[in-house]
């Protein structure tokens, strides 16, 4: 049945909830329209408002929750609902791994017309709160009001949290996070609090005025702890006295240091870094090996579940120490030097020149002598020369972006015929749509989903092809 609410908007009622969609939304079905509704789980009954139309599908959100899945649990974060971060907190943890499971497993078998009867569990992360090394709060002037804020008459609008999904200038004043251990809390909202008492001034997302831009908090496994301010303007006054204040009220921070970004965007890749106190970078461990992380570096954010992504990848490579290996998409390198220790090369490949740079001091602190890292794009570099050069790879291990490997990648990967490739990726659709066109020479064997971020539809997969015979 449908009708239209009092904002004229059209709204379906009594949709069954069936399935879960690549961004995480539940997925229901009218007579003619497929509904991606927002916060619904498979299980639930809702009335469904529409929010947009297309051909032959429509988004929408719950106006009334009918009948609740038995997956549904009481999000246990405040800022539910509104912050963009933990969208799946509303439903169980073995919900989520069963819907984690089942979206890479789709993706396999409908874009990648894959065999996964063989596909083995999801490994569950073992920390589902504070997970995160890494985070990073925006500055605003305009706080993004929620029902927390039931004082609005004279409200400071000064926020320091995430941005408010879909609204580039609204930022959620966060007060408790549950993605990163203290002191990350306890810092940021030091840090609000002062700056707030002391009339520093937080930028406007719009008219680029105002001058604390960004705060970013790095927490390593060895217990260091990397605080980065982003400033928009060098305004002495208002730098100094924040970051003294920081400074003399968490001694902890091993690495306090700050940047001037006077540009529109926020990215710090560009940008020259000041060091106010400590070193410029911080250690992470594994293994008994030591990455060195900068300001700038890549370091997967959930480092207790890199590890056992990174052991499950070097199960998959099966290195009896003899194997030359490729390390594609390296960034610092934390694969390539994880796993020379069992091969007798390995050649890492990457984009970020920095990236490389950290690649190579991470072999070189770890006394890891059997590696080698070359910059630049992965189409360009991975050329027929370059595999001449270096020698065909026994094994290649590829950890690329997002948006999957370039065709040109995928093409050369199919010249070079190496027996093996253990493919790790963020992102299953593109994974599957490579795997099409690696199937010309290469029959998947193994697939492996892996969590490294509880409370997002977000899933990692390794997979295993070995060369057909
Ligand atoms: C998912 S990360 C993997 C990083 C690394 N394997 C790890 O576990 O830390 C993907 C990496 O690919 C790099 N990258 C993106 N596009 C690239 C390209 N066209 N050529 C080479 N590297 C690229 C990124 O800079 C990033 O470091």
């Amino acid at each position: 049945m449908r009708r239209r609410n009092s904002q004229e908007r059209l709204v379906f009622n009594d949709i069954a909830i069936i399935d879960i969609a690549e961004e995480g939304k539940g997925v229901g079905k009218t007579d003619d329209l497929v509904l991606f509704v927002e916060k619904a789980i498979p299980g639930d009954v809702v009335d469904v408002e529409l929010m947009r139309k297309k051909k032959s599908f429509g988004e929408g959100r719950i106006q009334t929750l009918k009948k609740a899945s038995e997956y549904r649990v009481e999000p246990f974060c405040e800022h539910f609902g509104v912050c963009g971060g933990c969208k799946w907190q509303h439903m169980t943890y073995d919900a989520q791994l069963l819907f984690k499971q089942q979206s890479v497993e789709n993706a396999l078998t409908r874009i990648g017309k894959v065999d996964t009867s063989s596909m083995e569990p999801i490994l569950a992360s073992g920390q589902t709160e504070y997970y995160r090394n890494k985070l990073e709060y925006t500055f605003s002037n305009k706080k993004w009001l929620t029902t927390l804020d039931d004082n609005v008459e004279d409200m400071n609008m000064d926020a320091l949290g995430f941005h408010v999904p879909g609204r580039f200038d609204k930022i959620l004043n966060v007060s408790h996070c549950y993605l990163q251990e203290d002191p990350s809390n306890v810092l940021r909202n030091s840090v609000r609090e002062f700056a707030v008492a002391n009339a520093l001034s937080f930028y406007d997302l719009r008219d680029h005025s105002g001058v604390l831009r960004n705060l970013i908090i790095r927490i390593s496994s060895t217990g260091e702890l990397m605080v980065i301010v982003v400033f928009a303007y060098p305004e002495e006054g208002q730098v100094e006295l924040l970051m003294s204040f920081i400074k003399d009220k968490f001694p902890s921070i091993t690495s306090l240091l700050y940047i001037i970004n006077q540009k529109k965007n926020d990215t710090i890749f560009d940008q020259e870094i000041e060091i106010y106190n400590g070193r410029d970078f911080i250690y992470e461990e594994m293994e008994g090996l030591k990455f060195k992380v900068g300001p700038k570096s890549f370091y997967q954010t959930n480092s207790a579940q890199a590890y056992e992504l990174y052991k499950i990848t070097r199960d998959f490579a099966g290195l009896s120490g003899d194997e030359l290996v490729y390390d594609l998409y390296t960034g610092a390198g934390t694969i390539a030097n994880f796993v020379a220790k069992y091969a007798k090369e390995v050649i890492g490949v990457e984009y970020v020149p920095s990236a490389i740079e950290d690649a190579k001091i991470n072999s070189e602190i770890n006394g890891v002598k059997n590696t080698k890292f070359y910059a630049g794009d992965m189409k360009d570099v991975l050329t027929a020369s370059f595999i001449a050069k270096h020698g065909k790879p026994d094994v290649v291990i590829t950890d690329p972006p997002r948006a999957g490997m370039h065709t040109d990648v995928v093409a050369r990967l199919l010249e070079m015929e190496s027996p093996k490739i253990v493919y790790v990726s963020c992102n299953a659709a593109t994974q599957a749509r490579d795997l099409t066109l690696l199937a010309e020479k290469y029959d998947v064997v193994r697939i492996k989903p892996v969590d490294m971020f509880p409370h997002t539809q977000h899933v990692e997969n390794v997979v295993l092809l070995k060369l057909k015979g």
